[in-house]
């Protein structure tokens, strides 16, 4: 099934002033699609997140959501994104209640959602509270609960977990999936990568103003090169007998590349009868450390 492109980011450059901090970004994000913008601090995601909104613009390159291309009068597009900033914060002498009333006006969405929405996000005890006194946990929920109130079909979410409990994240994520399911894309920025790993089609990795790589987890895992650790404690006693994979096994273990997995199971398993055995992939982390290396090797 062919899904129709929500985000086109093409040859995207950003400078502020004499400063660049975007050289050159460029990808699509279809309808349904979750990703993860990734990258260190100061990489340029806020910046490409906000260029995406609408508010700034790129100082070079073109975005197109739903096939608008944005530019300063452009601001109708704005209205279906839902948008979660990295520093959350609300006008401080209102209510939960009547924080999410005031985008629901905004967005055309009824009070019966608002309700509907506090209670699924455990905010409904501290509704009638004012925002000042509420956690840094419940302004982040809130701030979410604002984003996704008008299930637009572009949802963009900066650092979203930070300050969230691990249930939390994890309802976060499930309400992610859901929204997914619907078909609406979402982007995804944040450094925390375990809890990302799994909830997300594929990932850009920014470094330094530029693409370092893109792809699903199984792409960068084969792009990136890195070794699928193969652990068993039979092999001590058969690791002569790996003919060909021979130089794959130190330290114990079978390091082997993502392309020939299959064919050294089949082997420990039909030739070598090792069922016991235990595989060990490159996570997300470990892809994101080897092309940050990568880059730090480039600049000394
Ligand atoms: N308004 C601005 N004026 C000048 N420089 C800016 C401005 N906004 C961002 N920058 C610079 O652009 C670079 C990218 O910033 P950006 O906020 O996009 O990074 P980021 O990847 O979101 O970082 P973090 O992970 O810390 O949130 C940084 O060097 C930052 O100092
Ligand atoms: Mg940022």
């Amino acid at each position: 099934m062919t899904r129709s492109v929500v985000v086109k980011v093409t040859d995207v450059h950003k400078s502020y002033q004499d400063f660049v901090a975007l050289k050159g970004v460029s990808f699509e994000l279809h309808a349904g699609q979750t990703m993860a913008l990734l990258g260190h601090n100061g990489a340029g995601k806020s910046s490409l997140i906000k260029m995406i909104l609408g508010l700034i613009q790129p100082s070079l390159g073109e975005i197109q959501v739903y096939g608008n291309t944005l530019n300063a009068s452009q601001q109708h597009v704005q209205l279906d994104i839902g948008y979660l900033p990295e520093n959350v914060s609300f006008y401080e002498k209102l209510s939960g209640y009547e924080v999410l009333s005031y985008f629901a006006a905004l967005k055309g969405v009824n009070r019966e959602k608002v309700l509907q929405i506090l209670v699924e996000f455990g905010l409904a005890d501290a509704q009638h509270r004012l925002v000042k006194t509420y956690s840094k946990g419940m302004r982040q929920r809130l701030g979410f609960a604002q984003a996704i109130l008008s299930e637009p079909r572009l949802i963009l979410l900066d650092e979203p977990t930070v300050g969230l409990d691990p249930l939390a994240s994890e309802f976060m994520y499930r309400k992610i999936n859901e929204l997914k399911a619907k078909g609406c894309a979402v982007i995804i920025c944040t450094h925390e990568l375990s809890l990302v790993e799994g909830n997300v089609d594929f990932a850009l990795i920014v470094g330094q103003g530029k693409v370092l790589a893109q792809g699903s987890l199984n792409e960068l895992k084969q792009a990136s090169n890195l070794k699928i650790k193969i652990k068993s404690a039979a092999l001590e006693q058969h690791h002569q007998h790996l003919n060909g994979f021979q130089s794959c096994y130190f330290q114990g273990c079978l390091h082997v590349d993502y392309g020939i997995k299959a064919d050294v199971i089949r082997h420990i398993t039909q030739h070598l009868g090792i069922y016991d055995f235990s595989l060990a992939e490159p996570s997300l982390n470990d892809i994101y450390q080897y092309y940050i290396n990568q880059l730090e090797g480039q600049h000394g």
